[in-house]
């Protein structure tokens, strides 16, 4: 994979991220026993986990790490890293530990396993360094007093591409300039999701064109969204603003969750983006309005609110570049559809045997669903059915 060959072994082919390289080595260099950990948080890939291995390597350190998602009780952790804390390193420099995504430390059954790492910062022997995607997550609360906190900020699409590029030439593939671009635009500044990405397009050729975006479900349409918001944020005219989507060949659906998606990506006054959300849940309610009572005549204003109404929202232009972002609701969708499809099917059969809905199965049942599971004879039973 290109995410595995590529993936830097030094920090020299690290990409960017200047700045928290910068804190992070001034932070190694300063740390002494009972000190802060570093907490590194970010997007995901944007090369936390990697920037502490190629940092390790090249400072000929050995890596103790564990992933916390994985790991969860107080006695796992200890044994990792007591044992680890013990000994001298063996053909190597020093140690760095390396706690990687502890905000995947779930719930309630877990806060052993916080206590261990606090109790890992405070007399550890070693550095450690921890990552989460979420740093202001409730369940870091208690870890995060302990660490110095360091951003990985999204990379920039020229980043990207400029990483991209590089691939292509040590692979020896022929590109079109403009299908990096769209690659790396599309990524939002995780180079994991662009390099996958590119790995996909190129996969049994020696060649890719625009042509071939198809493949990972680029739609021309999606190019013409982009520019439509550009034009929806930028204008000031309310017939500019209601023309904006005319070209996009889109359900007027699904850029809504475009036009939610880029407000905070665009507006930066909190009473603009107070205004821009106020307008859009207006027009959320006209689309409530239209499904439950057929009132397809309500949807003109469906659109204009979201369109004029969020465009007007604005007192001046922001004369600025703006990084506009495909809708996370709708990636969420369709990232989950499968299980969404697998749960539909399960809640169908239940709605049988219990002979109501599955919204409230969903709504009402599954609370108690969450309880029963201790029981291994309710298992069983869900197993049964599940299988029928
Ligand atoms: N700044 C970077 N420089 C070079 N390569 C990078 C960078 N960021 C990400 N990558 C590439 O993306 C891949 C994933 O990076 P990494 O595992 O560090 O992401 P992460 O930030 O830890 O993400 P997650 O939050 O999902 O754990 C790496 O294998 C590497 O190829
Ligand atoms: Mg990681």
């Amino acid at each position: 994979m290109f995410v595995v060959k590529y993936r830097p072994k030094s920090l020299k082919d690290f990409v960017n991220q200047k700045e928290a390289l910068a804190k992070f080595i001034n932070w190694y260099n300063s740390w002494r026993p009972g000190e802060k950990a570093a907490l590194l948080y970010g997007k995901p890939g944007v090369g936390k986990t990697c920037l502490v291995e190629a940092f390790a390597n090249d400072k000929n350190l050995q890596l103790i790490q564990m992933n916390a998602s994985d790991t969860r009780s107080r006695k796992q952790i200890e044994e990792i890293f007591v044992n680890a804390s013990q000994s001298l390193p063996i053909f190597k420099k020093g140690k760095i530990f390396l706690v990687d995504e502890v905000d995947g430390i779930a719930g309630r059954e877990d806060v052993g396993g916080i206590q261990a790492i606090v109790d890992l910062i405070k007399k550890t022997r070693y550095p450690v360094v921890l990552t989460a995607n979420d740093v202001y997550d409730q369940k870091l609360r208690a870890i995060r007093e302990y660490c110095e906190l360091i951003e990985l900020k999204p990379l920039t699409v020229w980043d990207v591409e400029k990483k991209l590029k590089e691939i292509c030439e040590k692979e020896g593939i022929e590109y079109e300039k403009e299908v990096l671009n769209m690659i790396a635009k599309r990524s939002d500044g995780d180079l994991r999701a662009a390099i996958n990405d590119l790995e996909t397009l190129v996969s049994g050729r020696k060649k890719i064109s625009l042509k071939d975006l198809e493949i990972l479900g680029y739609r021309e349409r999606e190019r013409e969204m982009f520019e439509a918001l550009k034009i929806l944020f930028k204008t000031t005219s309310l017939m500019g603003a209601k023309m904006s989507i005319s070209n996009v060949d889109l359900e007027p659906d699904t850029i809504f969750w475009w036009i939610e998606e880029n407000i905070p990506n665009e507006y930066e006054k909190p009473e603009e983006i107070a205004e821009a959300f106020e307008r859009l849940a207006k027009a959320d309610l006209f689309r409530a309005r239209i499904i439950h009572r057929n009132y397809w005549k309500l949807l003109r204003y469906f659109n204009d609110l979201m369109t004029a109404g969020v465009s007007l929202a604005k007192k001046d232009v922001y004369r600025k570049f703006t990084k506009y972002s495909f809708p996370s609701k709708l990636r969420y969708l369709s990232t989950t559809k499968d299980e969404r499809g697998e749960e539909k099917e399960f809640l169908l059969k239940l709605s049988k045997i219990l002979n109501c809905s599955t919204k409230k199965i969903r709504k009402e049942f599954n609370p108690y669903f969450q309880i029963f599971q201790k029981d291994s004879s309710f298992l069983e039973y869900i197993q049964k059915l599940k299988n029928q």
